[in-house]
């Protein structure tokens, strides 16, 4: 469903929105009238600017890194260089690289989780900071994940642990400020094959037996028995950052037929 105008004159940056449900999210928002910076190190992130710009709305895209502090502060300077201010930040950048027992985990592998699913949404928020300050508002939604409570992927469970705290600790620190933080913690959800894979190795005989136990453990948990769809994640997203829920800070609202993570 469309809500026509809800977000008319807003200025929305994406983050990981070249597929999934970054992608989701930017298209619907940009439907519903934001101005949208499709932010992705992936370059056929500017195919996903292509259909919206076509479909009439409006959209700019960013091509960076946002493992890295000058990817996060890049994107939000092109973001205001292109529409003069933000509104909403959707931090989607994230995602389990690896699943195994933790024993199986290297140590450069844990660190390499931590930094795809903490570290961007951490600088993103710090580096749009100042313009969100310089406006008196701002929304910010953050992913985390039902993995708070899941098997193997405790490093992914930790950043998104991380997710959790920073959304309500900056909630609470900027809320006199007028800028409220809130995420989502989705579950299992479908969505067409990934042109960017989360692990650029592959995954082996071993590593989908594992990835088949987490599976098995999300589903299980989840009240509904089943997983969600990429529309049944875009859509809380998009409630929490439109002015319905101006109400609503320092929340993580499960998105996870039943399982709160
Ligand atoms: N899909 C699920 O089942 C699920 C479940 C729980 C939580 N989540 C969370 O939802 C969010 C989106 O998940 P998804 O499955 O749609 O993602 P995805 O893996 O399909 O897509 C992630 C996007 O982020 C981009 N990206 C990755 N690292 C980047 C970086 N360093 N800089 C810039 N761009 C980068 C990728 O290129 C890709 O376009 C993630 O935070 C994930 O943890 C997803």
């Amino acid at each position: 469903m469309i809500f026509k105008a809800r977000f008319a004159g807003k200025v929305m940056v994406v983050t990981g929105a070249a597929q999934g449900i970054g992608a989701g999210v930017a298209t619907r928002a940009a439907a519903e009238g934001a101005s949208v910076v499709l932010v992705d190190r992936a370059e056929f992130v500017t195919e996903v600017e292509q259909v919206i710009v076509a479909a009439g709305g409006t959209a700019v895209s960013v091509c960076c890194d946002l493992e890295t502090y000058e990817g996060a502060a890049m994107a939000m300077a092109k973001a205001v260089e292109a529409f003069g201010r933000i509104d909403i930040l959707i931090n989607n950048v994230g995602g389990a690289i690896r699943m195994r027992p933790f024993a199986e985990f290297e140590p450069a592998q844990i660190d390499a989780e931590i930094r795809r699913s903490l570290m961007p949404t951490l600088y993103c928020c710090h580096a749009v900071l100042p313009t969100m300050l310089g406006q008196g508002a701002g929304t910010i939604v953050n992913l985390s994940s039902n993995a708070t409570r899941g098997i193997r992927r405790v490093p992914y469970s930790a950043a998104k642990g991380g997710i959790n705290g920073l959304t309500q600790s900056l909630a609470m620190e900027y809320a006199e400020a007028g800028i409220r933080v809130v995420a989502t913690a989705p579950g299992g959800t479908s969505a067409p094959p990934r042109r960017v894979a989360r692990n650029a190795e592959g995954d082996n005989v071993q590593e989908q037996a594992w990835m088949a136990e987490a599976v098995e453990q999300v589903t299980d948990s989840a009240f509904l028995k089943r997983y969600g769809t990429l529309e049944e994640q875009i859509a809380p997203i998009l409630f929490l950052a439109s002015d319905e829920a101006s109400y609503v800070t320092g929340t993580v609202l499960p998105v996870a037929g039943g399982d709160l993570g």
